[in-house]
C-alpha cells in the first residue's frame, strides 16, 4: 500500500509553511501587545470535558469528536478546540487568583471528524484569545478588537464581522419556548436534523444552511426577548465598536455551533473563503467555568482558522518579504573561510546558504541560481592569494572583487540603491 496522508489530514508546505509561521508571528505579537500572555495546552482531554462545555447535542460532540478508550480505560478526545481546555486549566491552576481579567492566548491544532472539503479538515490549527473574569462589555469589545487587528496587520479585505446577542440564562429560555411556538406549524417542513434540534437545541434551526430563508425570517428573533442586562450589554458592545470605527452588521440569526456561549457572540465571515466562510468565530461564555465546577467566572474571546487565513491570504496574493539570501560558493580547501564569510553574513542577518560540495565553481552557481540568491560569494584560489572575495551578482551577473571587510557595506548598498 503506497502511504499517503490520512484523509481530512494535511501538509502545509513551502509558502504556505511560510505564511503559516508569519501568521503565528504577527497573532501572537498583537495578542501580546493587548497585554495577552501565552497558555500552551495539551490535545488530549477527558471526553467529558468536552460534553460538559461544548455541549453533548451540538455537532461538534454528537458527530466530530476523535474518542478513544486508552490502555488505562479512559475515554479520551483529542481536542476539538481550545475554550473549554482553557476554562479547565483556569479551575484545576486556581487561575481566580491571578489579576482579573487574565488575558490568554493560544495557537495550535484540533480534531473534528467532519468531511473534508474546501476550509473543513480533520485536523486543522487556531488561533484564539480568551479574557476571563470580567464581565464588562469593554472586554468583548477588545476581542473584536484583537480579530480586526490582527486582519488588518495581514492586510486582509473583504471581511463581514456579524455581531449578535442570545442572551442570558433569564432571557433565553423564553426566546427559546416563543422560537419552538412559532416552529410548531412548520415542523414537518424541518430538516431531519432540525427536527432532532427543535427539542435539544432550537437555536441551531436559526443557522441551518437546509432551512428556506422565508421560514427562518418569519421566526421572532432573539433581539426582542433580551433581558435588560443583555440588552444593555449588547448596546454597550455596539456603541464600543462604532466608537473603535469597526464596521459590523447585526445578524440575528447567529447563534454558534457551541453550547457555552452567552450573550454577545461574533464571526468574521470572508467572500475568498467558499461555502465554509467564517475566518473566526467567538463570544461571550458567562457559564463555562461554572458549569465545570470552578467558581463564577465570565469570559470571552475568539479562535482563527489558520488554514482558512492562508487561503484567504493566498487569494489575496499576500507575498513574504524576505530576508537577502546570498550563496557561498568555494574552492573545497578554503572551507573554513567559506565557513567564515557564512558567519559573517549570517551574524549580519542575511540568510546565508553554503554549498555542500565545493566542486567545480560554474556547478556551484548553477546550484546558487535554483536556490534564487540575490548574490553569490566566491572564494577560490584568486581570491585567496589576492586576500580578496568575488561577488556575483545573480540578477545582472556583473561579478567584483573586493576585501571582506566590504561584504556587508557591499549587499546592503546594492540592496538599497
Ligand atoms: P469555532 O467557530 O468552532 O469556534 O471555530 C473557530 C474557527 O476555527 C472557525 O471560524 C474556522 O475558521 C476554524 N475551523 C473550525 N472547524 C474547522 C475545520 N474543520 N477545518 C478548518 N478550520 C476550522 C471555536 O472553536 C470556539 N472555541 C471559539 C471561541 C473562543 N469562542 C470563545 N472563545
Amino acid at each position: 500500500m503506497e502511504i499517503k496522508n490520512v484523509k481530512g489530514f494535511k501538509d502545509i508546505l513551502f509558502e504556505d509553511a511560510l505564511i503559516f509561521e508569519h501568521i503565528q508571528n504577527i497573532a501572537s505579537s498583537v495578542a501580546k501587545s493587548f497585554g495577552y500572555k501565552p497558555i500552551v495546552l495539551p490535545t488530549v482531554e477527558y471526553a467529558e470535558l468536552f460534553n460538559r462545555s461544548v455541549g453533548d447535542t451540538t455537532d461538534i460532540v454528537e458527530k466530530e469528536m476523535f474518542t478513544f478508550m486508552d490502555k488505562g480505560e479512559r475515554l479520551l478526545s483529542l481536542r476539538p478546540e481550545f475554550t473549554a481546555s482553557v476554562a479547565r486549566s483556569y479551575i484545576e491552576h486556581h487561575m481566580e487568583t491571578k489579576p482579573k481579567p487574565l488575558r490568554l492566548y493560544y495557537f495550535g491544532q484540533c480534531f473534528r471528524y467532519e468531511n473534508p472539503q474546501r476550509g473543513r479538515y480533520r485536523e486543522f490549527y487556531q488561533f484564539g484569545v480568551e479574557a476571563l473574569g470580567d464581565i464588562s462589555p469593554t472586554l468583548d469589545i477588545e476581542v473584536i478588537q484583537i480579530a480586526i487587528k490582527l486582519i488588518e496587520s495581514l492586510n486582509i479585505k473583504n471581511l463581514k464581522i456579524k455581531i449578535n446577542s442570545i442572551g442570558c440564562r433569564t432571557c433565553r429560555p423564553i426566546y427559546k419556548e416563543a422560537l419552538k411556538n412559532a416552529l410548531i406549524p412548520h415542523f414537518e417542513e424541518l430538516c431531519d436534523n432540525c427536527k432532532r434540534r427543535f427539542d435539544t437545541n432550537p437555536l441551531r434551526i436559526l443557522d441551518c444552511k437546509e432551512e428556506k430563508e422565508e421560514l427562518k425570517n418569519s421566526l421572532p428573533t432573539i433581539n426582542d426577548y433580551l433581558c435588560e442586562d443583555c440588552k444593555l450589554h449588547f448596546e454597550e458592545v455596539k456603541k464600543g465598536l462604532k466608537q473603535l470605527g469597526i464596521p459590523f452588521e447585526i445578524d440575528n440569526k447567529l447563534v454558534r455551533g457551541l453550547d457555552y456561549y452567552s450573550k454577545t457572540v461574533f464571526e468574521v465571515i470572508s467572500e475568498d473563503l467558499g461555502s465554509q466562510n467564517a475566518l473566526l468565530g467567538g463570544g461571550r461564555y458567562d457559564y463555562l467555568i461554572e458549569d465545570l465546577g470552578g467558581r463564577k467566572t465570565p469570559g470571552v474571546g475568539f479562535a482563527m482558522g489558520i488554514e482558512r487565513l492562508i487561503e484567504i491570504l493566498k487569494a489575496q496574493n499576500y507575498s513574504i518579504k524576505e530576508k537577502e539570501s546570498i550563496y557561498i560558493a568555494y574552492d573545497k580547501q578554503f572551507l573554513k573561510e567559506a565557513y567564515e564569510v557564512a558567519n559573517i553574513l549570517k551574524d549580519n542577518g542575511f540568510i546565508a546558504y553554503l554549498d555542500v560540495k565545493g566542486d567545480n565553481i560554474g556547478n556551484q552557481i548553477k546550484r546558487a541560481s535554483k536556490v534564487g540568491v540575490s548574490f553569490t560569494v566566491i572564494i577560490g584560489s584568486e581570491e585567496i592569494s589576492t586576500k580578496t572575495i568575488k561577488v556575483k551578482n545573480m540578477q545582472t551577473s556583473e561579478q567584483e572583487n573586493f576585501k571582506k571587510e566590504h561584504l556587508i557595506d557591499f549587499i546592503r548598498g546594492k540592496k538599497y540603491a
